[in-house]
């Protein structure tokens, strides 16, 4: 028999070593280093591991063509059926292309592939594989959520050799297999989860959707720290990954494109988990701003701008007297540093010193506010606690704030305000050069270039 072969990569960067280390030289993490069998050298051809290893990740076309000539009229892309699934993947499925689903467990992954799955079969042949659930599991939940299943064909397997066999007699457009941490090849002697199974499963899958066209839905778990369970090195193998989040308070699950060949990664598809399913949302600013009647000290209203479209987001700011020596900053789905650098800001050129308070910063509804127009709603949230002085009900903040002092301008600031406009605000405190040129009917604008205009317009 061939010797078997072994290395050791690291989960992080993908570097690899010929023996065990406890810290990546490559990229400096811990613990990150494990061991990958590699398949015997001259195995099977066409299994995970083996001969068809050296294929690549796109399949073996070895020929080379004219970017002109090669044909892309036949890549239409499918529509999932639920608009804010597609609109995270940049307008529908792509043939061909292995796209990753991840999210913690019971984010609703499985459920979102089921119900997309189960409206695409009507058009076209799909197979959807479960390795976690058995049939009976998948077939009481589709039933119980109301959905078409006369057409979906559904397979309980985990052997990726059976599952390339079976895509190869079955043909289907679109294939959905939840999950690869439960997927493994004969030809690997690591357990199934492992990096080498990991790596080498999806490969054979990915190379199996890019030489026949077929779209492969992979799920995928994550780990606490929001990293893929599993090797790194998949998320340079499959074409997008796309994160399914929501807190397991709330109903609402927030889709994100993590890396996207086909489209941007900006957008933000959002998600309620009903006793029906997964429903789409598709007006989430009013859910974000389901406020109380009563207007209240430290609670902003601002409007990101997620991909091609905006959000009305509450910020609230919480300034108290600290008990500590050391007093603390928290921020929630807004940025720690960001934070610490606009009170520095506020005491510099606001005259307001905070030093010695308590201060935590949160977006209401879970949302992550990681781009700078945030920061002038952010700030006159902590004024507005600190003075214990609420905001008018009516007045929607947004702008970015310089070191400086200065307010600067965002991007797409009319549509902005057109958002702000249509959901009944009626004040708005704006960066000058984000000033609409010719006014908007019922609202007042009050641009502003220095921080201390700002302060001054809402005292
Ligand atoms: P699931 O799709 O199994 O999650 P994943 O595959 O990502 O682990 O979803 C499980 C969660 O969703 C579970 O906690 C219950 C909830 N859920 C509902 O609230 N309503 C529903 O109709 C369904 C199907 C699930
Ligand atoms: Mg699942």
């Amino acid at each position: 028999m061939a010797k078997q072969k072994t290395a050791f990569v690291c989960t992080e960067c993908g570097s690899d070593y010929s023996k065990w280390q406890g810290q990546c030289s490559d990229c400096g993490a811990w613990n990150t280093v494990s061991e990958l069998r590699l398949g015997p050298a001259g195995g099977r051809r066409g299994t995970a591991a083996g001969a068809g290893n050296r294929a690549g990740f796109a399949g073996a076309r070895p020929e080379a063509k004219l970017l002109a000539e090669i044909a892309t009229e036949a890549v239409a892309r499918i529509g999932s059926g639920a608009g804010e699934f597609d609109r995270v993947l940049g307008g529908g499925l792509v043939p061909g292309s292995a796209i990753l689903v991840g999210g913690s467990p019971g984010a609703g992954k499985s459920t979102l592939l089921l119900q997309t799955l189960c409206h695409l079969a009507r058009g076209r042949p799909c197979l959807y594989i479960t390795g976690e659930e058995s049939l009976q599991q998948v077939a009481l939940r589709a039933r119980r959520l109301g959905l078409p299943m006369d057409q979906l064909r559904l397979m309980a397997e985990t052997n990726v050799e059976s599952i390339l066999a079976a895509l190869g007699s079955d043909r289907p457009d679109v294939v959905v297999v939840d999950s690869i941490q439960v997927v493994h090849s004969d030809d690997i002697a690591s357990a199934p989860g492992s990096v080498s199974q990991v790596r080498e499963c999806a490969a054979a899958l990915t190379r199996y959707a890019k030489q026949s066209g077929t779209v492969l839905l992979l799920v995928g778990h994550v780990t606490k720290d929001g990293s893929l369970a599993g090797p790194k090195v998949l998320e340079h193998m499959i074409d997008c990954s796309i994160l399914l989040e929501g807190s397991d308070d709330s109903r609402f699950r927030t889709l994100r494109g993590q890396k996207n060949r086909f489209g941007a990664v900006n957008e933000l598809g959002i998600f309620a988990m009903t006793d029906g399913g997964l429903r789409e949302v598709k007006n989430p600013s009013a859910i974000f701003l389901d406020r109380s009647e009563e207007a209240s000290s430290g609670s902003a209203v601002m409007v990101v701008w997620e991909g091609t479209r905006p959000l009305l987001v509450e910020i609230q700011a919480l300034v108290d007297d600290s008990a500590l020596g050391n007093p603390r900053r928290v921020a929630v789905g807004l940025e720690q540093n960001r934070l610490a650098m606009l009170l520095a800001v506020l005491h510099r050129h606001g005259g307001l010193h905070v030093g010695d308070q308590d201060v935590f910063a949160n977006v209401v509804g879970g949302v992550k506010v990681l781009e700078t127009s945030a920061d002038l709603a952010l700030l006159l949230a902590i004024v507005s606690s600190f003075r214990d002085h609420p905001l008018p009900r009516d007045l929607v903040i947004f702008g970015e704030v310089g070191l400086s002092g200065e307010i600067r301008p965002v991007p797409s600031g009319q549509e902005r305000l057109a958002e702000a406009a249509k959901h009944g605000f009626r004040r708005a405190i704006v960066p000058k050069a984000n000033a609409p040129k010719s006014a908007i009917p019922g609202m007042e604008v009050v641009p502003v270039r220095k921080l201390q205009e700002a302060l001054a317009a809402f005292s």
